[in-house]
């Protein structure tokens, strides 16, 4: 999914931790941390958790030091992300010990893979609650409270928190996350989320333009609509995906798909700009491009993850596309919006990836040239459909090397890429104050591409045309143009 300045290949960001502190009028004078790894969707859903909780009285926090009660929002993708989450469990048992009615809650996708298995083998926990079941938070505390321990990993067909406002969680102001489906219908071999999240459901179109029209007027100039596979939205009435097809036809024609939905968003402010992700090749129709041709102030940038670039290998995924497939859609894309920047994530070392096919991953980046990829080593995860049908046989050494080779040719396409960007002047929406200058400021231009320029009187929020006179493999960088 998307990212930030980082070039780094991902596991990083996921200790950043989100907070805020607010002065809630009816507080419950307790307090709460809400830690979020992984995915956009889980920093997503820690504003939803954020805001059930505040309604109930509770504070968020952003000291950890300070909190009665301490959320983590955790990722199972890889046995890495994890691990982290461990780790940083055991750290906050430890602050337990000397703080013996601190409250120590797991969230999210760890929660819902392990189960009540986290009580009792891991013993660091109090609470354990899965994606679907965070309306219940307020009442698991309390049993908690009671003196029980508490779990709730009920997966639903209809839960979308479509009438949830979010609280806003440590962001700049400027841009925001808007999520317009849940879970996962795909069944990639490799992928834990469908067991993690369930099943696929799409949010009411009027709850998400409300949402976008509430951060317009609240001053925000960004949107990210978010899913697992957001090509595949698609609003009838609520419920799961699957039950679309036992609608009648004259039912059906009343339905909202993903391109009328991104056109509804891109109307509510022409002064808001939309992204969205994650686009599925299998999924992506040339509707959704022409939607994207058509407004301006829908960004040019598609996130296409490929994931090998081989048709065999794709197959034991069970991705739904091949490779000719996958680069018929990059061509869509290259023909209905030329100026489009595309980006990707790319496993190395999938189940019996063998050298020629490992090869195939290089040519397809070589022919598309993305501007940049999320790239990881398999990570074979407990009951997905790889590991139980196919042996992990390729060597750590292997899918090492194999991964080294995708991250120095990725780099290249970057440079090669942003450099094309040198003398063009772009609209840039300015995010905050450089990390590396306070006299300078970044922000992104439509592809997604970090761009830093001297502050002058710009402030986060403002659009700045900036003219690129030099990059970075990961960074562009310019002065304002009149
Ligand atoms: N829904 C998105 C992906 C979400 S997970 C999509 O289908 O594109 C984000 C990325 O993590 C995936 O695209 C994949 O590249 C990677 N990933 C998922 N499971 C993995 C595993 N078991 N090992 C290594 N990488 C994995
Ligand atoms: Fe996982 Fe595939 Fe669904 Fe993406 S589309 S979340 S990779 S199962
Ligand atoms: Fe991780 Fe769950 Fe997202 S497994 S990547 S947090 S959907």
């Amino acid at each position: 999914m998307l990212e930030t300045a980082s070039k780094e290949i991902d596991e990083t960001r996921q200790g950043e931790a989100i907070e805020r502190y607010s002065k809630g009028a009816s507080s419950n004078g307790r307090k709460v941390y809400i830690e979020s790894y992984g995915c956009q969707m889980n920093f997503s859903d820690s504003e939803i958790v954020a805001s059930i909780l505040e309604k109930e009285g509770y504070e968020t926090t952003k000291l950890m030091q300070d909190a009665d009660i301490v959320f983590v929002n955790t990722c199972s993708i890889r046995e890495k992300a994890e691990q982290t989450v461990r780790k940083r469990l055991s750290s906050f048992h430890k602050v337990k010990e000397e703080k013996p009615g601190m409250i120590i809650g797991v969230l999210g996708c760890m929660a819902e893979r392990m189960k009540s298995k986290l009580l009792d083998e891991e013993k660091l926990v109090d609470i354990v609650v899965g994606p679907d079941a965070y309306r219940d938070l307020p009442q698991l505390v309390n049993q908690v409270d009671g003196g029980r321990k508490a779990v709730n990993v009920i997966l639903s067909k209809e839960e979308t928190y479509g009438d949830i406002s979010p609280v806003r969680l440590g962001g700049n102001g400027v841009t925001s996350f808007v999520s317009i489906t849940r879970g996962c219908d795909n069944m990639c071999t490799f992928c834990v989320v469908p067991f993690t999240r369930g099943r696929e459901r799409s949010r009411d179109p009027k709850t998400i333009v409300n949402e976008v029209r509430e951060l317009s007027a609240n001053g925000y100039k960004e949107v990210t609509l978010l899913g697992q596979n957001v090509d595949s939205y698609l609003w009838y009435g609520g419920g799961p995906k699957k039950e679309f097809e036992k609608l009648s036809e004259e039912e059906k024609a009343q339905s909202v798909n993903f391109a009328q939905l991104m056109e509804m968003v891109a109307q509510v402010d022409p002064n808001v700009r939309v992204r969205f992700s994650t686009s599925h090749p299998k999924d992506m129709t040339d509707d959704v491009l022409h939607v994207m041709a058509k407004y301006d102030n829908i960004c040019n940038y598609i996130h296409l993850p490929f994931q090998s670039g081989n048709s065999r290998v794709l197959e034991m995924m069970n991705r739904g596309y091949s490779r000719e497939w996958y680069l018929d859609r990059v061509n869509a894309i290259r023909r209905i919006i030329p100026d489009c920047a595309i980006s990707a994530d790319v496993i190395a070392g999938f189940c019996s990836e063998t050298e020629e096919e490992h090869q195939d991953t290089l040519s397809l980046m070589e022919e598309v040239k993305y501007h940049f990829s999320y790239m990881f080593k398999y990570s074979e995860r407990p009951n997905t459909l790889a590991q139980r049908k196919f042996e992990d046989d390729v060597p750590e050494e292997v899918k090492q090397r194999r991964l080294s080779e995708i991250i120095a040719l990725q780099q290249e396409h970057s440079f090669e890429q942003l450099k094309k960007d040198i003398g063009k002047t772009y609209k840039v929406l300015v995010e905050g104050v450089s990390k590396k200058s306070d006299k300078e400021l970044y922000g992104r231009n439509t592809h997604n591409s970090v761009v830093v320029f001297p502050r002058g009187n710009y402030k986060a929020g403002d659009y700045v045309d900036v003219k690129i006179n030099d990059c970075t493999s990961a960074t562009l960088l310019g002065e304002a143009v009149a």
